[in-house]
């Protein structure tokens, strides 16, 4: 048994999720690599201090460049709004520190493309927190497809929406910023859509023509009273999409869509069946084939269990059910496998930048009316 120091940088909500993944990656897995909690990092020394408290953390800081060089910590967490991704994971690369970065991978293609070309030279494992990817039912739901169930594959179509912004009386934040988060929809949850485009298909979104929204143009400033800050990024964002491999869509998303609380719902339509999943109700996918008897035939639900692969490091029978933490645990294992056997990661930063590609493409073809093709 051996361990590995990580630093959390960012403690809202996704470094909490990493963090507790870190704490119970042993418990539900029994690794041979076990994560250890040296330091975590906020904006403000109190802060720190509290989360390192909260969260188990041995040592507290209240600069990032202070996890990326302590010599205790070879695997980093990088869990800050999406414009300090790419500083953060270059600075951790360029010293050999292995990074677990969260989506989207950064806030301009042009940072995504040097995160790849440091990844290039470093020997050190990335790996882009695209979660839905991880769930055990989606997992088979990819065997399925992979064996053959669904025939050949003709109809990708997925939506992500949510009502995180859909209050418009809801404060102006970083998300809605060109500058601080990128694009707005389209990288926050648009961008989860298109990993499991990639993941599930097998195959990379070549082909597409978008076209966004942005429903709530003005917000009340948090610093200022009676003052409006402009949204600069996309509320609501649709996309056709076409596959390398023929495979033909379409995908969007939205952050102000009152009533989606984790709306990611997708459909992949096969010449001999069609499978359908829906995040809300994580733990089933619905699967219809042609080759059932056609008097009794019917969509059926699959329930995640002990069959699924992970589901039984966590639970003995099916029906219990796993939740979105314990996806996040399912990816930190993926990484530490890698880690410990120098195998690769999926999404590695390379993977990253072909969704950023397509997010990207979307968001320009928004702007010039005309389908783009994507150079991956
Ligand atoms: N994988 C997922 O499902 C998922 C879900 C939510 C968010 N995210 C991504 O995770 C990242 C963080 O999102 P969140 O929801 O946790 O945001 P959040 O606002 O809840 O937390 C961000 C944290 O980072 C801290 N921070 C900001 N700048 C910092 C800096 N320079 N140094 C240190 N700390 C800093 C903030 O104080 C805050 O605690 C974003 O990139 C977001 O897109 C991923």
């Amino acid at each position: 048994m051996k361990s590995i120091g990580v630093g959390v940088i960012g403690t809202g909500f996704m470094g909490k999720a990493h963090s507790i993944a870190y704490s119970s990656s042993a418990s539900v897995f029994g690794t041979s690599l076990r994560p250890k909690l040296e330091i975590v990092c906020d904006l403000s020394p109190s802060r720190a201090k509290n989360r390192a408290t909260d969260l188990g953390f041995a040592r507290y800081t209240d600069k990032w460049q202070e996890v990326v060089n302590d010599p205790k910590v070879d695997l980093i967490s990088v869990c800050t709004p999406n414009n300090t991704h790419a500083e953060i994971s270059l600075s951790a690369l360029k010293i050999g520190k292995h990074v677990w970065c969260e989506k989207p991978m950064s806030s301009s293609l042009n940072d995504s493309v040097e995160m790849v070309n440091a990844s290039k030279i470093s020997r050190s494992k990335t790996i882009i927190g695209y979660n839905y990817t991880k769930n055990p039912i989606v997992l088979h739901a990819k065997k399925i497809i992979e064996e053959g169930k669904l025939g050949n594959l003709a109809g990708f179509f997925c939506r992500y929406d949510v009502d995180n912004e859909a209050d418009q009386e809801k404060s102006w934040s970083w998300r809605m910023s060109k500058k601080l988060s990128g694009t707005g929809a389209n990288g926050d949850i648009l961008s989860h859509v298109i990993s499991v485009a990639h993941f599930l298909i097998d195959s990379k979104i070549s082909k597409v023509v978008g076209d966004i929204n942005i429903v709530h143009k003005l917000r009340q400033d948090p610093k200022e009273d009676n003052k409006l800050k402009p949204v600069d990024n996309d509320d609501m964002v649709s996309a056709l999409v076409h596959f390398d491999n023929g495979v033909k869509g379409h995908i969007g998303a939205s952050r102000v869509s009152w009533g989606k609380k984790c709306g990611l719902t997708w459909e992949i339509h096969g010449t001999e069946g069609t499978i359908m999943y829906n995040q809300e109700r994580l733990n089933e996918i619905k699967l219809y084939t042609k080759s059932d008897d056609s008097s009794c035939n019917g969509f059926r639900t699959i329930l995640s269990g002990p069959e699924h692969p992970f589901y039984s490091s966590f639970l003995p029978n099916g029906g219990h059910g796993l939740g979105f933490m314990d996806v996040k645990i399912c990816e930190l294992q993926g990484l530490l496998l890698a880690i410990e056997n120098n195998t690769d990661t999926w999404p590695n930063f390379e993977d990253g930048l072909a969704i950023e590609r397509v997010m990207d493409s979307i968001d320009a073809s928004s702007v010039n009316r005309q389908w783009i093709d994507i150079k991956h």
